[in-house]
């Protein structure tokens, strides 16, 4: 099938090249000329693992086009998957969803085009942007656009760092619609997933046990729920084991286990349940805000998803205050944070809680030193006034640190040889704010470790 997609962020750029994957054609837009001119060098603007792969098994599939002319006049499929970044008062700032929907209306040529809205939209958009798109065809073309355009909405769920696992093999397909026609096309473009019967690429394995994938058809309104509601509850789902975490830590129990043994529930399942210094990044955060405004405007609260926010903001207090009791002056200490993105194999520093906590510790007088392996270079462009210094690895962050915070749990912390870290310390205090680390081995090695949490 002919499909177009606006925006070549990570759900746009993801969605694309798994579709050139599975032998679709795909135009990708974006007005960005720096990221088209990367793009068709082969080079991916983000760092997601085996996208580049990928991208280059799926190139004699895939164009990427710096405007709308020439790039959708015969599509079937046009995906929107532009930014809905929050605005100063929370909301989320609809520009380029404007700009996308009215981009297709003008540019559209041919007889029949499925609209979807895969960004995350307010609910009610998908209304919204229907109208937009035809007022544009109908300002441009000088005739009619009824019956030539469908808006359907098609959250998407994945994950960075896991974006083309979790594309591949989804845990089910949402589509909202309510015209039969869009539904058909739609089948036909997400049939090899919905099947699972294409051919995992080695380095994307498909996992063992996975087969047809589940698709769930609905209104509009309930797919445009779907994606809100599935946000907030993992976001209240790790909330809340943070907020057990803080209970398990004044009674001596280990929140871990603690974790385990409620997880291994099959009703509540393991996964989300790691207590630490809580959520990050750029969905978690503005969803669960965009929840609580929408409920708001049908004069409703929504009190679980708002202490969930509350709890996750206080997480990363906790961090400053644990720091505080154990040292007992903050003014002039050397603290190291090791990692920068808002969570592992991402360079992505959205709502990263290591921002926040640098910000604090400064505050408090702190000499603050950081690493990433890889959000590096993102964090000296995006944060060039925080004053803290760049390491280039996590044993020059060790020189002469009073204590060091895990604050993202990459595997090459893990694996530190955390014998070194500690003789470079000037003593040898860590926090461990995913509960990652070996305790028993760095007790061992001479470390004061606190978790954040039991
Ligand atoms: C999240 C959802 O998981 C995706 O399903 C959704 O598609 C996406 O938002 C979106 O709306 O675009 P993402 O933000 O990429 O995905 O990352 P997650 O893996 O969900 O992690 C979010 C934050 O929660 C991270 O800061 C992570 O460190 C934290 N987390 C996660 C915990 O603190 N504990 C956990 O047990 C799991």
């Amino acid at each position: 099938m002919r499909v177009s997609i606006i925006g070549t962020g990570y759900v746009g750029l993801t969605t694309g090249v798994c579709l050139g994957f599975l032998g679709h054609k795909v135009t990708c837009i974006d007005s960005d000329q720096n990221k088209i001119a990367l793009l068709r060098a082969g080079k991916t603007p983000i760092y997601e693992p085996f996208l580049t792969e990928l991208m280059a098994e799926a190139r004699p599939n895939l164009s990427f086009c710096g405007e709308y002319a020439g790039s959708l006049q015969d599509a079937e499929v046009v995906f929107i998957a532009v930014g809905t970044p929050p605005s100063a008062d929370g909301s989320p700032d609809l520009r380029y969803l404007s700009e996308a929907a009215r981009g297709i209306g003008q540019h559209f040529e041919g007889d029949f085009l499925v609209v979807v809205n895969k960004s995350t939209v307010p609910i009610g958009s998908g209304n919204w942007v229907g109208s937009l798109v035809r007022e544009s065809y109908e300002q441009q073309h000088g005739r009619k656009a009824n019956g030539h355009f469908s808006v359907a909405s098609n959250p998407e769920f994945l994950r960075e760092g896991t974006a083309l696992h979790d594309s591949l093999f989804p845990d089910r397909v949402v589509i909202g619609s309510d015209n039969n026609r869009a539904l058909q096309v739609l089948y036909s473009l997400y049939r090899p997933i919905l099947d699972q019967t294409f051919a995992a690429p080695t380095y994307l394995a498909r996992p063992e046990g996975v087969g047809a994938v589940p698709l769930i058809s609905t209104d509009l309104a309930s797919a445009e729920l779907i994606k809100y509601a599935a946000n907030a509850f993992l976001a209240t789902k790790i909330s809340y084991i943070n907020e057990i975490g803080q209970l398990a830590e004044k009674v001596g129990a280990d929140i871990s286990q603690v974790a385990k043994g409620i997880g291994l529930d099959a009703r509540i399942g393991t996964r989300f349940l790691q207590a630490g210094i809580g959520w990050g990044g750029s969905c978690f955060g503005k969803d669960t805000a965009a929840l609580v405004a929408t409920a708001r405007e049908y004069s409703l609260s929504m009190p679980i998803v708002e202490a969930a926010r509350e709890i996750n903001r206080r997480q990363r207090e906790r961090v400053v205050e644990k720091l505080l009791a154990e040292l007992k002056i903050l003014k002039g200490r050397t603290i190291g944070l090791l990692g920068l993105a808002f969570k592992p194999n991402t360079d992505d520093l959205r709502e990263a809680p290591a921002i926040d906590i640098a910000r604090k510790l400064i505050e408090r007088g702190c000499k603050v030193k950081v690493h990433d392996p890889v959000a590096m270079d993102r964090f000296e462009r995006e944060y060039p006034d925080l004053s803290v210094v760049c390491c280039e690895s996590p044993e020059e962050v060790a020189d002469e640190a009073d204590a060091l915070a895990l604050i993202t749990e990459w595997q090459d912390y893990r694996e530190l040889d955390w014998e070194v870290m500690a003789s470079r310390m000037r003593s040898p205090l860590v926090l461990d704010g995913r509960n990652a680390l070996d305790r028993a081995r760095l007790e061992r090695f001479g470390f004061r470790y606190l978790g954040i949490a039991g």
